[in-house]
């Protein structure tokens, strides 16, 4: 009997984002979902797409992103899609666009949006909201606790009050109940480093019921990176849920190796508790502009500025002495800005990159006028540079660390993963061309080597640019 598909995608080199050695076979697609894998030479389709001599593999999740309002203000998701990418994480390091009504958030919130877009009420509004305007790429949203903290007081310099934190928990629970996945927190940034570790147990209570998880930008990065891990461990124990430490690093040179420490800390952990982390493959961070940051840093690049928009681009050192101030004053005339970082050793990136339960998640910063390379280059540069070219590890978990651990961390069920009854959402790519185009001075390049991307069967990426479909499903917890 002669089967008949939607799309048949041939010859290609398999691998299926849960680590089995890779295979040369054939993928159909009916609808939305893959219907066969394997040798289909009696199968036909309505579009074939002969992919000799290419990698076809999960399209992947990313796994850490800002892009809760690019999602609506760019649905075709380009820095995204360019690179493979078929799913994003949204919500991260305690910001979320609702539920919050703000004409003018507080910075870090300002981050994802300074025109009025935090103008949700309620969860559910802005969940509603997504589903009915789809981007190109799927998604997955968190509640962010710097946006609770902001809804539910009224100063930020200080902890919570018992039922300001209870507040938050039923602002949580009701994001939970629409669709959230999990709750982030950014105890690093001023509006939320004032909360305790009581607090946030408080207000990530209703994670538990709903199957969500903790997900959190540490207070702390550099010198007091275990503190702020055990922290992390304890509230996902007292909360009964997973842990996931985000853009896991260890930042500033009096630091630079202790990645040994903190990998041990989490093996440890492990053992007792569900704990992962994300991670971005490069020795530079990119956030808020902070003078506290400038003795962790070797160099410093201006991302944004309001004021002084003149100098982004350009390095704080030189500013300053073009000012002919101290850095510190030339940061605080930039002031609101943001800036990229360089502060980390490269020995402890590929360490974390390796470790077993290390996703890849690329933190872009998408309405950065001048934005880190990773929002363009993350995936690419892993399976290039690192893989490929280093041989940190084989492609096969490469793949693995973008696609099926992710799933499987977030809970996205039939995604991250080639095989028959899965989503099918596909990224088809050369083995031998793929990398990073973006740079540190020409940001925002497309990757080499991604031949096609589909989402839920649909493709989105062609021929080296956007289709302009936008089959992007908005994945719900529980869903
Ligand atoms: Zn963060
Ligand atoms: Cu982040």
């Amino acid at each position: 009997m002669l089967q008949h598909f939607d799309l048949i995608i041939r010859n290609a080199t398999i691998i299926d984002g849960v680590r089995t050695p890779r295979f040369e076979g054939d993928i159909a697609i009916s609808g939305e979902r893959i219907a066969a894998i394997g040798r289909l030479d009696d199968a036909r389709a309505e579009r074939e797409i002969d992919a000799s001599g290419q990698v076809a593999a999960p399209g992947f999740i990313d796994s850490h992103t800002h892009d809760d309002r690019y999602l609506r203000s760019n649905p075709d998701m380009a820095p995204k899609v360019s690179q493979g990418v078929t799913t994003v994480i949204a919500g991260n390091c305690g910001i979320s666009l609702a539920p919050l009504v703000a004409a003018n958030p507080p910075s870090p919130l300002d981050l994802i949006d300074d025109t009025g877009a935090y103008r949700f009420p309620y969860f559910a509004d802005f969940m509603t909201d997504l589903a009915a305007n789809p981007a190109a790429t799927n998604a997955a949203c968190m509640v962010g606790h710097t946006t609770l903290r902001v809804a539910a007081m009224d100063r930020l310099d200080r902890a919570a009050t018992a039922s300001e934190a209870a507040h938050m928990a039923s602002m949580a629970d009701e994001a939970l109940r629409a669709g959230a996945i999990g709750l982030s927190t950014g105890t690093y940034y001023p509006p939320a480093a004032h909360a305790t570790t009581e607090e946030i147990i408080t207000a990530a209570r209703p994670l538990k019921a709903h199957g969500g998880r903790y997900v959190t930008h540490m207070r702390n990065e550099d010198d007091h990176i275990i503190a702020a891990m055990n922290e992390a461990f304890r509230i996902g124990r007292e909360v009964g849920v997973p842990v996931i430490i985000s853009h896991h690093k260890v930042v500033g040179v009096r630091n630079y190796g202790r990645s040994e420490e903190t990998l041990a800390l989490l093996a440890e952990a492990r053992r007792a508790q569900d704990v992962c982390v994300d991670c971005y493959p490069y020795i530079a961070s990119s956030t808020m502009l902070r003078a506290d940051r400038i003795p962790l840093s070797d160099r410093i690049i201006i991302t944004w500025s309001k004021p002084l928009p003149q100098y982004v681009g350009r390095e704080l050192a030189d500013i300053a002495g073009e000012m002919g101030v101290s850095q510190e004053e030339a940061v605080a005339r930039l002031r609101p800005a943001g800036a990229i970082y360089f502060s980390m050793k490269e020995e402890d990136v590929q360490r974390i990159l390796r470790f077993e339960d290390t996703m890849v998640g690329s933190d872009g910063i998408p309405h950065d006028i001048k934005p880190h390379p990773r929002l363009w280059g993350t995936f690419p540069r892993v399976l290039g540079h690192y893989s490929r070219d280093l041989k940190l590890f084989p492609l096969e978990t490469a793949v693995h660390k973008m696609t099926g651990l992710t799933a499987a961390k977030f809970g996205l069920k039939d995604r991250g993963v080639l095989k028959a009854g899965a989503f099918a959402d596909i990224t088809i790519f050369d083995a031998a061309k793929i990398g990073d185009g973006a740079t540190f001075e020409e940001p925002t390049q497309p990757a080499r080597g991604i031949e096609s991307v589909m989402v839920n069967g649909t493709p989105v990426w062609e021929g080296g640019k956007a289709t302009g479909a936008r089959p992007g499903k908005l994945l719900r917890n529980n869903a």
